[in-house]
């Protein structure tokens, strides 16, 4: 009873004090807007995961590629056998009897030879060597982390000499290590370069005559993003950290639902031990290791203060799946009626994965995994841009309805395909309306002008009532005009951010040269990274949210639609924030009134993107268009000449 008082009391308090942030923020004119607005949407496309934000350094670690993911690889892709110094051996790809039945294939590898024939001074062996992904980038004195799994299948142990080398065979750094265990054990060691190169081989040879199954061959950076074990690399994780954003959505995109239904991704295989995981075809056509799998994401979010937004397939496949959108559609197969039951449970398990103690089912596996304390899921997307058929409604009604029953504390994101109107954009929001979804994800890449002329688009959805989460947008380019007339429809998801929840820019990352999505946020290679102007103004907005929207703040020429503006407080900080928008080829006066604001610190952070509209960052020049960051005077009121094609972002202290 006392318990139950002290409950009581404790609700009424935070009640009040909720009741009174909202009143006192309200008397002040602002209306309240989501604090998940803006975050980041992650697929691997692009070679996005492996061979980009994943730091493996070991292409095809696990003798696992083959034909349907690229026609000429195979399990020995981006291996090579190697016997240098006259040794020879014999070299076999096995199945018989693998780690994991999830993790079918392996090397095994029969010594005959050790040569040290005379004139050959380097190190003799057999074995093979891997390239990476294009080569791998060392450094001089970091630390590398090197295992893989190992048996001894002839009489004797075999040693090992695991080198890193450049790509005319000098070594940069060598260790040993000894394989003696009949069964598949893992081995480990570091290696720690002598020089700096950014296409090294990574070779494994075995130094004494036997026979040996090798697999999980793997290759980390110690320095990865948080200095985390199977972790991503530094710098790319750290330019999305950078932009703190609210949220992040994975694994996709089309991966989610996948090429067919064996495609679909099936959270379970991308959890626990990386040996036992389920690599497969990525939909991008390419391999996922599953490297990054469930937990992986799950803790790079933690990590970065982002939360995380799981989309589960909707039990049906891309309707693009077979290459069917070559005609036009409709390739979506769905799951047989009796694999739904057990479907549901999946989606459920996810949630008790993520949320349950440590003592449940499925949160001890998380729990063993490292991280006993729940993730704290409050949302799950339900299918990523489905055809709204008859199939996909039946089943989208029997995971809503599993998910609300059990999990009523969990914010369910569905779909309404994957244009900004027309029939599956009308059935997905019928739908919407009739179960009362919570939020929908709307998709859309367009032209630039389409964003300045649909600024509009928000101002007319039904308020409380189904919200939205636009999940996938952008303007087909990277050039700064591109950027800007996002920025401008940025303003307007603010001004809407009483009826928009989240909205994330798609897709992220892109590998130069290995691209499938003309248009993204990040290009990198395995040394740079190149960020597009639509990077800089993601990350201005993200970085600058605020949970208030007050409009009459900034006064401009409201017939000039090149023109947008929108101010935000956020109410931990008291920090006013104010961002405009020229899209015009000429600077235009905007006038800015902050006299609601009480007392303002009269010195204000201000950053600019400004340029030549067709300007595009390089990698050779990946700093043709910055955002340049300086402190202003600024009063109560000010006038603002907004550059061409700019975004200008202020923040203001006030004293709360
Ligand atoms: O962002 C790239 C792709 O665009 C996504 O995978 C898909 O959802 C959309 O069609």
């Amino acid at each position: 009873m006392k318990n139950f008082r002290y409950q009581l009391s404790c609700a009424v308090i935070i009640l009040a004090c909720l009741l009174f942030s909202t009143t006192s923020q309200a008397a002040k004119g602002g209306k309240k807007i989501s604090s998940d607005l803006f975050g980041l949407f992650f697929e691997d496309i692009n070679y996005s995961a492996d061979g980009g934000l994943y730091a493996e350094m070991v292409q095809n670690r696990s003798f696992e590629y083959n034909p349907t993911e690229q026609k000429t690889w195979n399990p020995f892709s981006y291996w090579e056998y190697v016997a240098p110094g006259f040794s020879y051996g014999r070299i076999n790809v096995e199945t018989a009897a693998p780690i994991h039945p999830n993790n079918p294939h392996y090397v095994l590898l029969d010594i005959e030879h050790i040569g040290h024939e005379a004139k050959y001074t380097g190190i003799s062996g057999v074995g093979i060597k891997n390239s990476g992904f294009e080569g791998m980038v060392v450094k001089a004195d970091d630390k590398y982390n090197f295992s893989m799994f190992a048996r001894q299948l002839g009489n004797e142990p075999v040693s090992f000499t695991i080198c890193l080398q450049t790509l005319k065979g000098k070594i940069l750094a060598q260790t040993t290590v000894s394989v003696a265990a009949s069964d598949w054990k893992k081995y480990t060691a570091t290696l720690t370069p002598s020089a700096n190169c950014d296409t090294a081989n990574l070779v494994v040879l075995a130094t004494n005559t036997g026979k040996v199954g090798l697999d999980m061959i793997s290759l980390f950076p110690e320095k990865t993003f948080k200095n985390r074990e199977n972790g991503m690399r530094a710098d790319l994780a750290q330019m999305l950290a950078d932009m703190k954003p609210r949220f992040i959505r994975f694994p996709g995109g089309c991966l989610a639902h996948g090429d067919g239904l064996g495609n679909m991704y099936r959270w379970k295989n991308t959890i626990g031990p990386l040996e036992t995981r389920k690599e497969q075809r990525n939909i991008w056509g390419y391999n996922q290791t599953a490297g990054l799998g469930y937990y992986e994401y799950f803790r790079f979010c933690e990590d970065i203060g982002a939360k995380p937004l799981p989309v589960l397939p909707a039990a049906v496949s891309c309707q693009n799946s077979g290459g069917t959108w070559q005609v036009g559609g409709i390739g979506q197969k769905a799951l047989p009626m009796n694999e739904m039951q057990e479907y549901i449970q999946e989606v459920l398990d996810l949630i008790e994965w993520a949320n349950g103690p440590a003592t449940s089912v499925w949160g001890a596996k998380r729990a063993a995994a490292g991280h006993p304390a729940p993730f704290n899921l409050q949302y799950v997307g339900i299918g990523n841009e489905d055809k709204i058929t008859p199939e996909f409604e039946e089943r989208f009604k029997m995971i809503f309805a599993a998910v609300k029953a059990k999990h009523p504390e969990i914010t369910v994101v569905g779909t309404v395909g994957p244009a900004p109107d027309g029939e599956d954009f009308t059935k997905g929001w019928k739908l919407a309306d009739d179960l009362k979804i919570p939020i929908v994800d709307e998709h859309y890449y367009t032209s630039p002008e389409w964003f300045i002329s649909h600024q509009h688009r928000y101002d007319a959805y039904k308020r409380n009532a189904t919200e939205v989460y636009l999940g996938e947008y952008a303007s087909w380019g990277n050039k700064l005009r591109n950027a800007i007339a996002e920025a401008a429809y940025m303003t307007a998801l603010e001004r809407n951010g009483d009826v928009v929840r989240m909205a994330s820019y798609a897709p992220l990352l892109a590998k130069k040269d290995f691209t499938q999505w003309k248009t993204d946020m990040i290009f990198f290679d395995n040394v740079k990274i190149n960020p597009t102007p639509n990077y800089y103004v993601q990350k201005m907005f993200s970085a600058n949210q605020g949970d208030y929207y007050f409009d009459k703040v900034i006064a401009k020429d409201e017939k000039d639609v090149n023109l947008a503006a929108s101010c935000v407080r956020d109410s931990k900080t008291g920090d006013v924030i104010l961002k405009m928008v020229n899209f015009g080829s000429a600077p235009k006066s905007m006038k800015i009134n902050l006299g609601q604001f009480g007392t303002i610190i009269p010195q204000a952070e201000q950053t600019v993107l400004s340029g030549d509209a067709n300007v595009e960052n390089t990698f050779d020049n990946p700093q043709n268009v910055l955002p340049v960051a300086s402190t202003v005077k600024i009063g109560k009121s000010f006038q603002y000449s907004a550059p061409a094609m700019s975004l200008t972002v202020v923040r203001i202290k006030t004293k709360k």
